[in-house]
């Protein structure tokens, strides 16, 4: 009888340890994700490497990021309004940081790489902030790269070849120094949405 109970106490001590392990190791692997006012939950697997071209003609890939925190926002300096908006949110949102807005990289990636070469985006993300990066690239380049964040755009050439509108989706992603997704932002977060959420993390 004795054997019975220690038998099921060695059963019982083992799934315990088991489930311990199991947990521990969900806790280190699972992505650091935040949450707060003007984050939508962000789709697992967001994101991913890319290969672009810099504001500066130099070919990047995300490694240009590591260490850094990254928001990134995608769209296209011709935009009217709703680019403005959201950049003007992420520059003014990093300067509520204080010393720890170093630490912090807003970053522009544009849709419409016909127009936006990176001397068009260099002088369009200074606008902004003095430490916004322009991103461009091919268009095939800017197709995978959209994809893997799940970036909706159009260009609507058809109704102006030259001064065509462009439909695009307007989130804003914090990337992590390890270049995974922390949090996404709907276009109408404040400045202080997101400066809340980088402080929970920086
Ligand atoms: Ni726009």
């Amino acid at each position: 009888m004795s054997r019975v109970i220690l038998g099921l106490a060695m059963v019982v001590a083992l799934l315990a340890f088991g489930t311990t392990a199991w947990i521990l190791t969900e806790r280190l692997t699972e992505p650091k994700t935040v949450s707060g006012e003007g984050v939508v939950v962000a789709p697992a697997g967001i994101g991913g490497p890319f290969k672009l071209t810099s504001d500066a003609g130099k070919p990047v890939t995300e490694e240009v990021f590591a260490g850094k925190y990254a928001l990134v926002y995608f769209g296209y300096s011709f935009c009217p309004d709703v680019c403005p908006t959201g950049l003007q949110t992420i520059a003014a949102g990093i300067d509520k940081l204080g010393e720890d807005s170093k630490k912090v990289v807003p970053v522009f990636v544009s849709v419409d790489p016909d127009r936006d070469t990176p001397d068009q985006l260099a002088q369009y993300v200074d606008l902004f902030h003095p430490s916004m990066v322009g991103l461009t690239g091919t268009a095939e380049e800017i197709k995978a790269v959209a994809k893997k964040f799940r970036v909706y755009y159009a260009l609507h050439k058809d109704k102006d070849p030259e001064n065509y509108p462009v439909d695009h989706s307007s989130f804003t992603y914090l990337m992590g120094p390890d270049w995974k997704i922390v949090a996404v932002f709907r276009h109408d977060a404040t400045p202080g949405n997101i400066a809340d959420a980088l402080k929970k993390v920086l």
